[in-house]
């Protein structure tokens, strides 16, 4: 079976895992502060605090703003249900708007959306395609859209304004005008899970880029407690001979990154652009120049003059079939033995979210791409004899398939 999303753990990752266990030091310690400071000139963002995942980030970062019930959160229907539970984790409103053919967030649905109590902007970067960057921050600081944000905390105030918050959980790597993601909204949040580009088994980053008169800096300190129990010295601090004594300054969260994790993503981030990144490529060039003779594939958009991919997920489309028929040729091509994926349901489609009132065909592109999306293997490890018997698979059942119907 050729898998879908392996890490790849070799010697390197082994050997690094290895000399933090030696050090003896497991949970956040030197490492991690290290991790934080090498993503941070990756972007080139002010500060970046990393947690036990993306979910954490963003999180913290709506509390962090002081979002609370009765205020809303606009964020795109087709995303991880992650992006709008932290909403609810928060008591606030999801406020789901449709995508566009590219799978991101629409500007134009955003403005629609925004009323007196909307709080945050939550776009994503899916599959690692940078959003509209440019237009979204254009919109929350329009003077008219200014004059009707009700800031009702500090932070609220000194913004002045919405927040945009991105979940750029798949696009560690993506550029925009000349710019990684990380650098290109308020701040962002990537995500480490065992499936994503840059893995630390469990992890995420927030990269701060608040403007002035923000010290994104003193965020980050103050974040680091809020993460760690609200406890004024972590661990390492403490373990220093005779600084045991510690406060509690706020109920706090336990949101921190170990040591471990931190290992395997600095040997990762290391070799994230000359190698991770090229591989990637190198099999969406595969896949695409296999499937551009196919009229039944729409391909997935990967770059424009203004923004690239990092070449996260290779969402291939099929034309003109729905749901039970993409889930059919799924089950064919699994049976071949190759595992494919589907990203994502549409949160608003999802029980919890039915439940709530959400309806998914108020957004029907999500649902058009939904209906018809396959993603396929994209890994480091991946050999170009893998590459070549998912395309002859996918193109072997999805021919045969669509002859019959
Ligand atoms: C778009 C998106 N947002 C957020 C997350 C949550 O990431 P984590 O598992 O690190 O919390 C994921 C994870 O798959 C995701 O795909």
């Amino acid at each position: 079976m050729i898998p879908f999303s392996p890490p790849r753990i070799d010697d390197k990752i082994i050997d690094e895992v290895v000399d933090t266990l030696r050090t003896g030091w497991i949970s956040t310690g030197p490492k991690t502060k290290r991790f934080e400071k090498e993503l941070s000139a990756y972007y080139g963002a002010p500060a970046t605090l990393c947690l036990n995942s993306a979910t954490a980030g963003l999180e913290i970062m709506l509390r962090w703003f002081g979002v609370t019930e009765g205020d809303e959160v606009i964020l795109p229907a087709y995303t991880y249900s992650s992006t709008a539970n932290v909403v609810i984790h928060c008591g606030a409103t999801p406020v789901f708007v449709d995508v566009a053919d590219n799978f991101n967030i629409v500007v134009a649905n955003i403005e629609k959306a925004i009323t007196a109590r909307t709080k945050v902007i939550m776009p994503v970067d899916f599959a690692g395609y940078p959003c509209d960057y440019d237009e979204i921050n254009e919109l929350v600081n329009r003077d008219e859209i200014k004059a009707h944000f009700n800031a009702t905390t500090t932070e609220q105030q000194l913004l002045g304004r919405i927040m945009v918050l991105v979940d750029a959980a798949h696009s560690i790597g993506a550029t925009y005008k000349g710019k990684r993601t990380g650098v290109l909204a308020d701040a962002s949040v990537f995500s480490f899970h065992a499936v994503k580009n840059l893995t630390t088994a469990e992890g995420g980053a927030v990269a701060f880029n608040l403007p002035q008169p923000f010290d994104n800096e003193q965020i980050y300190r103050d974040l680091c407690i809020r993460t760690l129990h609200g406890q004024t010295k972590d661990a390492l601090a403490k373990m220093q001979p005779g600084n045991w004594k510690y406060d509690i300054v706020e109920a706090g969260y336990k949101y921190n990154m170990t040591d471990i994790a931190a290992s395997i993503g600095l040997v990762e981030l290391g070799r994230y652009e000359e190698d991770m990144l090229p591989k990637r490529r190198l099999i969406f060039d595969y896949y695409t120049e296999r499937f551009s003779s196919c009229e039944w594939a729409q391909l997935p958009l990967v770059k424009e003059a203004d923004r690239e991919t990092s070449y996260h997920l290779y969402t291939l489309r099929i034309k003109g079939i729905n749901e039970e028929q993409r889930d059919a040729i799924m089950q064919q091509i699994f049976a071949k033995g190759v595992s494919v994926n589907v990203h994502f349901i549409p949160v608003p489609g999802l029980s919890y979210y039915k439940k709530l009132g959400y309806n998914v065909h108020d957004y029907p592109k999500a649902y058009d791409n939904y209906s018809r999306e396959i993603s396929l293997p994209v890994f480091y490890n991946l050999t170009a004899e893998q590459m070549k018997t998912v395309a002859d698979v996918v193109i072997e059942v999805v021919e045969n398939y669509l002859q019959q119907v």
